[in-house]
């Protein structure tokens, strides 16, 4: 088979976000452009005589894209590339075959929760022999090579047969496809009570869980239906289409509305879970109550010495900064450590890796623990299920019984998507020179107690990162912060978290908006978001 060398000239904007390149799918259909970045990886990476795992959740140029990496992988010298079948793996199930396979890394192909098809986005991300997202250090040598390659090397053979799990071979490099779902479920097993599990559902409890049209279908249906014996039909948009059936795959209470109306419905189920395009993703609902993500990763940390897999207890915890501080009162009265990082979940690779925190999560849908490099949807739904089958309490027993314990932090988080790039960065240029003067100022009858531009320094490797989203603190312990996306494809996106904490069993019924009222009077005042982008009103609130 020839290996062709092509010459190329780098493609502006080929800069790797907190999770890869995402672009436009015909962006990355355009000339070069999949091969330029691929190139540029491997470049940076080395492949020589190495092993990769290979999946993406489907969407449409999946299965085009894999296609092209495994010819490009075979062609600059690597030994062995492990892919799911179909080209599919879920973005947790990927970082697990990393591990178990002790391979060199992967390449997965996602844009995660944004929508696919020909006009939506793709995405190409890499991840490390550890199992988790390339660090800011390896990005950032990726992107310079996206600036200066001038070839790529592809050989020019056929198709592999991906449909068949077996072995194969491009020239000199072994191709292994796998069954995407057998060792991901494997891990479950380790981890929880399935017996347990099985024995609530064989005593009637019902679940919906609502994959999405996306990745997560045959990992759910194989374990919820098929191991867990909960009723078929379970599972819903249980196949996954290169469209995602049209619908955003981004589990929460606005894309997923389906579920939450069942879930709010007459009729509704025991317990209710969603997940996005990759897999990464979650949402838990029980009858008539909503779980915000932050009180989520609370909940399991506080209960997660249920499930065999964490029965020892647990090393610490960490969220993302804007994240509700709510785990970090977990932590507290556990008498563990509590670690506050920046948005992005490879912030946590370093924490886990030196075993610093078992548990992580992150507002936006994400919760994961040590058992992969990633977080882990159907991970997290398998530990609520765990919990539920132990403590015999509805979702919304347990959730009042936490916040009785703990206090409840009111959360929510307000995005403002598309905001011309310009406005926004003005935006935040005002906001971050007027911290200084913020401070014992009283707006909206909150007095600000402090405010700064989030520092990360990473008590592992001491890397430091800056600029990591501008917090403002009140007397009250109320806070807010403004950042701005860093995977949106479309102008920029403004998220403006919020928070405020009520000690007590009291104002469980309330509505957070409610509660935050005050916090987001003064976010605006602050802010001046208005004044500077023309918008009133968030176009999601979770
Ligand atoms: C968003 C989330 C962040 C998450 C990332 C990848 O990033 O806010 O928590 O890690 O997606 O799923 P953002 O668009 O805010 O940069
Ligand atoms: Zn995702």
């Amino acid at each position: 088979m020839t290996i062709h060398t092509v010459a190329t000239a780098p493609i502006a904007g080929q800069k790797p976000g907190t999770s890869g390149l995402r672009k436009k799918t015909s962006v990355f259909m355009e000339r070069h452009y999949l091969e330029n970045f691929v190139q540029s990886i491997f470049d940076v990476v080395g492949v020589e005589g190495k092993t990769f795992v290979l999946g993406g959740d489907g969407r449409y140029f999946n299965d085009r894209a894999a296609q092209v990496i495994l010819r490009m992988a075979a062609a600059n010298g690597a030994a062995r590339v492990i892919v799911g079948q179909g080209a599919i793996l879920s973005t947790p199930a990927a970082s697990h075959l990393i591990r178990l396979n002790k391979t060199d890394g992967g390449i997965v192909m996602s844009a995660s929760h944004n929508p696919g098809g020909p006009n939506e986005d793709f995405g190409v991300k890499f991840n490390m022999p550890n199992g988790g997202p390339a660090p800011e250090s390896v990005t950032k040598i990726i992107f310079e090579r996206t600036k200066a390659i001038k070839e790529y090397r592809i050989m020019d053979a056929q198709d592999i047969d991906l449909g068949r799990v077996g072995r194969a071979s491009l020239g000199g490099m072994i191709v292994d496809v796998i069954d995407p779902v057998a060792d991901y479920v494997t891990l479950m097993e380790s981890l929880f009570d399935f017996g347990a599990i099985r024995a609530m559902f064989a005593s009637g409890f019902r679940m919906r869980m609502d994959s999405m049209c996306a990745v997560t279908g045959p990992y759910a249906v194989e374990i919820l239906e098929r191991r867990l014996g909960a009723a078929a039909g379970t599972v819903v948009n249980g196949t996954p289409l290169p469209d995602f059936g049209g619908v955003h795959p981004d589990p929460n209470p606005t894309w997923a509305k389906e579920l939450m109306d069942e879930m709010f419905g007459s009729d509704a189920p025991d317990f209710g879970a969603a997940s996005d395009g990759d897999g990464d993703r979650n949402m838990v609902v029980g009858a008539g109550v909503y779980v915000s993500p932050s009180d989520s990763l609370a909940l399991l940390a506080a209960n997660a010495h249920l499930a065999p897999g964490y029965a020892k207890g647990l090393a610490g915890v960490a969220r993302s900064m804007p994240t509700s501080t709510a785990v970090d009162r977990v932590a507290k009265v556990l008498g563990i450590g509590s670690y506050e990082t920046p948005t992005g979940w490879k912030f946590f690779g370093n924490l886990l890796d030196v075993g610093r925190v078992t548990l992580c999560g992150e507002e936006s849908f994400g919760t994961g623990s040590d058992h992969v490099r990633e977080k882990d949807g159907l991970w997290a739904v398998l530990l609520w299920l765990n919990i539920l089958a132990v403590k015999k309490m509805s979702v919304a027993a347990i959730l009042a019984e936490h916040w009785a314990r703990f206090g409840r932090n009111y959360y929510s988080r307000h995005d403002f998507e598309a905001v011309a790039s310009d406005k926004a960065d003005r935006m935040m240029v005002a906001l971050r020179e007027s911290l200084a003067g913020l401070k014992r100022q009283v707006v909206e009858g909150m007095t600000v107690s402090g405010a700064d531009d989030f520092v990360y320094i990473d008590p592992v490797d001491g890397s430091v990162s800056t600029k990591q989203g501008v917090r403002v603190m009140f007397s009250d312990g109320s806070r807010f912060i403004v950042r701005l996306s860093g995977t949106g494809t479309e102008g920029a996106t403004l998220r403006l978290y919020l928070e405020r904490y009520e000690a007590g069993p009291l104002g469980l019924d309330r509505d957070p908006q409610e509660a935050l009222a005050p916090v987001i009077r003064a976010a605006h005042a602050i802010t001046r978001i208005t004044e500077f982008t023309g918008r009133e009103m968030p176009d999601v609130v979770t």
